[in-house]
């Protein structure tokens, strides 16, 4: 199956809720669900897109040639390239229009992912069994997974938690930023902000690594490693908790600049191809995260399709590395980037 056959499939599936662009940016589904949900516009998801247009790619093609790897270690083990699946929830219900279940997606998406050597999060919702239904497919698949659970009530989450703790689960994250829909009428309540101290307990009783998803600023990162995370995700949950936020990666050098090689920082919003991860790399990341285009090759594809597209992304970034002399990804610096204003 080729990319254009996954996403012609999807087209004729997924209508009227997602549209399946070419280019999934969120300019056709604006203010809508799956487009951006919550945050009203889609100014935070825009940006995301429109800053990674800016950024420029410098070649260079005069060194000793010895091949790409685009291999690297996180989360205790080795995945073949830098580029995850975000957690993606709602697919039966409020976000897509029930084509296929939640339940369906998580398969599809974890025997993807792992055809393919790449990490899959799965999410979370007011329906307990969401999150229970991406870790029932990485057991089933005998695959390993992050679920991301929402920042519920730290009595509420620890009880989650040791319900759906199992040795499939090589990493715990939390979307902090989904406190935003608490006041929203979403499915989601009983969310909250949480300060450093309430975090470092929810860290410690997690006993795996912990990884805060929808960190904005070197001040939340530099608190999310006080905290005791292992990594963090930039991100704006695709644009859809807050308005007017920055882009992602624009954020990323400063970020890096905080706290150093003290956490693992990954990003997701807007990207969209090979070079997209390159310059997301190039700008301080360690891995980057694609969403709703993985739920476009899931729905087209099936999990052939989550590995057709994961494969495809990873071969346009290891072109990007021969083409800016990245022999692999530690290689992918700053200055193979420009930033054009
Ligand atoms: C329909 C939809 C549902 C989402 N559900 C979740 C979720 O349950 N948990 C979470 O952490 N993020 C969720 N996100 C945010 C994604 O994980 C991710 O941050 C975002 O989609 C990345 O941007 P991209 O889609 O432009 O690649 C959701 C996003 C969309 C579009």
């Amino acid at each position: 199956m080729t990319i254009e056959e996954i996403w012609e499939n999807a087209r004729g599936i997924m209508a009227p809720k997602c549209r399946v662009c070419k280019e999934c940016n969120g300019l056709a589904c604006k203010g809508e669900i799956p487009g951006v949900g919550a945050a009203g516009d889609a100014s935070s998801w825009t940006a995301c897109t429109e800053f990674l247009k800016k950024v420029k790619l410098n070649m260079d093609t005069i060194y000793d040639f010895q091949g790409v790897d685009t291999g690297v270690s996180m989360f205790g083990r080795h995945w073949k390239s830098p580029v995850f699946v975000s957690p993606i929830g709602g697919i039966s219900g409020y976000n897509y229009n029930g084509a296929i279940t939640q339940e369906e997606y998580d398969r599809r998406l974890i025997e993807g992912a792992s055809a393919a050597s790449i990490l899959a999060f799965v999410g979370d919702g007011a329906s307990r069994q969401q999150v229970k239904s991406g870790v029932a497919a990485a057991v089933a698949a005998g695959a390993p997974v992050v679920p991301v659970m929402k920042p519920w009530k730290t009595e509420a989450f620890i009880k989650r938690w040791k319900e759906i703790k199992c040795g499939n689960i090589i990493a715990l994250g939390m979307d902090i930023d989904a406190a935003g829909f608490a006041n929203l009428g979403t499915a989601v309540d009983s969310v909250s902000p949480r300060g450093v101290a309430e975090l470092r307990e929810i860290v410690k009783d997690a006993g795996v690594p912990f990884i805060l998803k929808g960190i904005m600023t070197a001040k939340g990162a530099e608190k999310a490693a006080e905290a005791g995370c292992e990594a963090i995700v930039v991100s704006t949950h695709g644009g859809r908790v807050i308005p007017s936020a920055p882009a992602t990666c624009s954020v990323l050098p400063e970020i890096r600049a905080a706290v150093g090689g003290r956490m693992k920082i990954l990003v997701d919003g807007g990207i969209r191809s090979g070079a997209d991860v390159f310059k997301a790399l190039a700008l301080g990341a360690d891995a980057a995260m694609i969403g709703r285009p993985f739920v476009i090759a899931g729905h087209g594809g099936g999990a052939e399709g989550i590995a057709a597209y994961a494969e495809h992304i990873n071969k346009q970034l290891c072109n990007i590395m021969l083409l800016c002399g990245a022999a692999d990804i530690r290689a992918i610096s700053r200055e193979m980037v420009r930033i054009e204003s």
